[in-house]
């Protein structure tokens, strides 16, 4: 079992129908992805709402040029791992690549995730016939689904390379389709990365479960950057919709304090860091 420290202040543990309330509310999700337990840890401290275990390991872990080499075995210890440093924080896990690829397989992957890794919550990229298919089984089964849409990163191939989407009216239309169609597919979250702010502020309004951006401007109702990106040691050029944290701080704790603080203020993302 995983230590924590005895200074660790205690909080209720962040849950699925709490995300709804916060959005209710008005009060903004603090999503962060992590991939080990000492990491988890930090997060777990900072009071981050909902740590990810993303399939962006492939890329900030594994040192792939996407997620599409990550397997659902990778998943599952990476996700094990993080449960491990988390209390209260809630915890959801990506599907990885094809795992979705009928519902007897998202099914498989989604037990696998919850009932052997300990997440709350598995997360699946689009919105085909047949992911809205697995949504409903999975949400049938009490695994709830978190869905992400835009810029969704299995499909790298499929855009010709990690490109916004939306930015014309009928792609627009299309993003916000798809989302109306995830909750009614029965999602409780909404992951929405690479789109113009416009468009994330339409989707946010017009559906009554959560949102959580990433490059999708300042109107959701909740942030989520890649933990690597935040502490500013992705190799490579900082991605615009990013801010590197620890700039300036002297510990990764203050880096992660400070992206919480600045979500819950309405600072983070800064036009700087928008696409329009
Ligand atoms: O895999 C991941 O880390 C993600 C986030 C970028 C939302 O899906």
């Amino acid at each position: 079992m995983y230590v924590h420290n005895a200074s660790t202040p205690d909080r209720k543990p962040v849950t699925v129908p709490g995300l709804r309330a916060m959005k209710a509310e008005g009060r903004r999700i603090v999503m962060l992805t992590a991939y080990d337990a000492s990491f988890a840890f930090q997060l777990e401290s900072a009071g981050v709402d909902v740590a990810l275990v993303g399939d962006s390991l492939g890329m900030v872990v594994q040192g792939h040029a996407s997620t599409l080499p990550v397997t659902l075995d990778h998943m599952v210890y990476h996700t094990a791992a993080v449960a491990r440093g988390l209390r209260s924080t809630l915890l959801v896990a990506d599907l990885p690549f094809m795992s979705d690829r009928d519902t007897a397989h998202a099914l498989e992957a989604g037990a696998r995730l919850v009932g052997e890794a300990g997440a709350a919550m598995v997360k699946i990229e689009g919105a085909a016939p047949h992911v809205l298919e697995a949504i409903g089984a999975l949400v049938a089964r009490a695994i709830p689904v978190c869905a992400h849409l835009g810029l969704t990163p299995q499909s790298v191939h499929k855009f010709g390379g990690f490109r916004i989407q939306g930015r014309e009216q009928e792609a627009a239309d299309r993003v916000l389709a798809e989302a109306r169609a995830v909750e009614a597919a029965g999602a409780d979250l909404i992951v929405l990365e690479g789109m113009p702010t416009t468009l994330a502020q339409r989707i946010t309004e017009a559906v009554s479960i959560p949102t959580v951006g990433i490059g999708a401007g300042p109107h959701c109702d909740g942030q989520v950057l890649v933990l690597h990106d935040l502490l500013g040691v992705t190799p490579g050029k900082r991605p615009k919709f990013s801010k590197d944290f620890l700039l300036g701080r002297d510990s990764v704790a203050a880096a992660i304090g400070a992206f919480a603080d600045d979500v819950r203020r309405g600072v983070f993302p800064a036009p700087e860091h928008c696409f329009n």
